[in-house]
């Protein structure tokens, strides 16, 4: 596509945007005048869903009218509530309905999922990593490691990209698999890296992880409802991710968990259980001895967080309605736009220097690593009602989001950013 940084480009892309309509089943922050925020921050926290009130309403209302009987007689009963999330997250990750489960938050879920996915034995008792992996992960392998009395600095190998490289080269991360297949008992990488917006080589790793008899689980907190995910036909052992980046179910919504059926009808996997994991007829029968439920049921610890849930199933629905194959055809039109408007920027503003270090596998995220001006643009354009991240040292994150950003977004960030720096 020709790409032209110019409002009449951008809107004549806005109507022809199959998708354009989504936007306004978002509810934006506004500036001062009470126009919408560029908000390009989804890979943080997505947008809230117009209608989230209602959703919450209805269970509050059933709540306030049954007590304790909404359990089974709310319109949607909090019994099974859990089960409505199937069908949608199954669509979402790649998986059958019965590897997936709403639950927890994904950092507790990650540590639930290693104490099934991580044993350590004898040499076999290594985790394999992303160098600068988010600083959660990083404290949950290295806890892991040290929980079975394993030290990380020689446990954890963290693969790091090249000197002066800012992403990982596929090579390398097979290189490195291959060179400790023999130690490792654990490759647990983010399918999206937060910081570079690299999109991992999900399938090859998995792959690869099979053929060598590695155990392999994924962090897709920036990956879930951003790219395309087949994690049943990979053969991804488990996964994690969180709701609330682009899946905009609301901040520390309910997460979700991903286990391969593979793993489906063994009761001999390690497990801190809880009451929900058995199977639903035996949940209220209250008899002692843990008995798991089929697939990824069984990881369920507690009864559903169902007002969480509400309004997680109203953004799962629209999601789903959009469609990954649509979103990811704009997505990608919106990051060319984008990237294409900051490298006019940058011609027209000689000494300015903005490098992209997301590579050419990315979703929407995109890292801009800013040579000259740094934190004082990130302030000005923020102060003009442009809302994205700043990573330390000076990185400025933005994610073009396609269920909700518009071409016009794209074009006002460029055009504020121009004026930013002419100041
Ligand atoms: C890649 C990654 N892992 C883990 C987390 C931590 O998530 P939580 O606080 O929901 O456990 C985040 C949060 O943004 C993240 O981006």
């Amino acid at each position: 596509m020709e790409y032209q940084n110019n409002i009449d480009f951008a809107r004549a892309q806005d109507q022809a945007d199959e998708l354009g309509s989504f936007r306004d089943r978002f509810l934006f922050p506004k500036k001062a005048d009470g126009s919408n925020k560029v908000y390009f921050t989804g890979n943080s926290l997505g947008l809230q869903p117009k209608g989230s009130l209602d959703s919450l309403k209805v269970e509050l209302d059933d709540w306030a009218k049954y007590g304790v009987d909404g359990h089974f007689e709310a319109r949607n009963p909090w019994f099974s509530y859990h089960e409505r999330f199937r069908e949608p997250l199954a669509k979402i990750v790649g998986a059958k309905p019965l590897e997936v489960a709403a639950m927890g938050s994904l950092t507790a879920n990650l540590h639930f999922l290693m104490v099934s996915f991580f044993n350590p034995k004898g040499k076999k008792c290594k985790i394999l990593c992303e160098a600068k992996a988010f600083p959660s992960d990083q404290y949950a392998l290295e806890t892991q490691l040290k929980h079975y009395g394993l030290d990380p600095k020689e446990n954890l190998i963290e693969v790091a990209p090249r000197e002066g490289e800012y992403h990982l080269r596929e090579e390398d991360i097979m290189d490195q698999i291959k060179a400790n297949k023999d130690e490792l008992a654990l490759i647990m990488i983010g399918g999206v890296n937060y910081y570079s917006g690299q999109l991992m080589p999900m399938e090859a790793i998995a792959k690869l992880a099979q053929e060598l008899d590695i155990t392999v689980g994924f962090d897709l907190a920036h990956a879930a409802g951003n790219v395309e995910l087949k994690l049943h036909d990979w053969g991804v052992d488990f996964a994690a991710w969180c709701s609330y980046k682009y899946l905009n179910s609301g901040p520390g919504s309910v997460a979700g968990i991903f286990v391969h059926e593979k793993h489906s009808q063994n009761a001999e996997l390690d497990r801190f259980a809880g009451w929900w994991g058995v199977p639903a007829e035996d949940r209220f029968m209250m008899q002692p001895g843990y008995k798991p439920a089929e697939g990824a049921d069984a990881w369920q610890l507690s009864n559903a967080p169902v007002l969480a849930m509400a309004v997680h199933k109203l953004a799962l629905d629209i999601h789903n309605e959009a469609g990954m194959d649509r979103l990811l055809k704009k997505q990608k039109q919106l990051w060319g736009y984008t990237t294409y408007v900051l490298e006019e920027i940058a011609k027209e503003n000689s000494g300015v220097q903005f490098e992209v270090i997301t590579p050419e596998s990315h979703g929407a995220q995109i890292s801009l690593l800013l040579h000259g001006e740094g934190k004082e643009l990130f302030n000005r354009i923020s102060e003009k009602g442009v809302v994205v991240d700043w990573r330390e040292p000076n990185v400025i994150r933005l994610a073009p989001t396609p269920l909700y950003n518009s071409f016009e977004d794209v074009y006002e960030f460029g055009k504020l950013i121009s004026e930013s720096l002419s100041n």
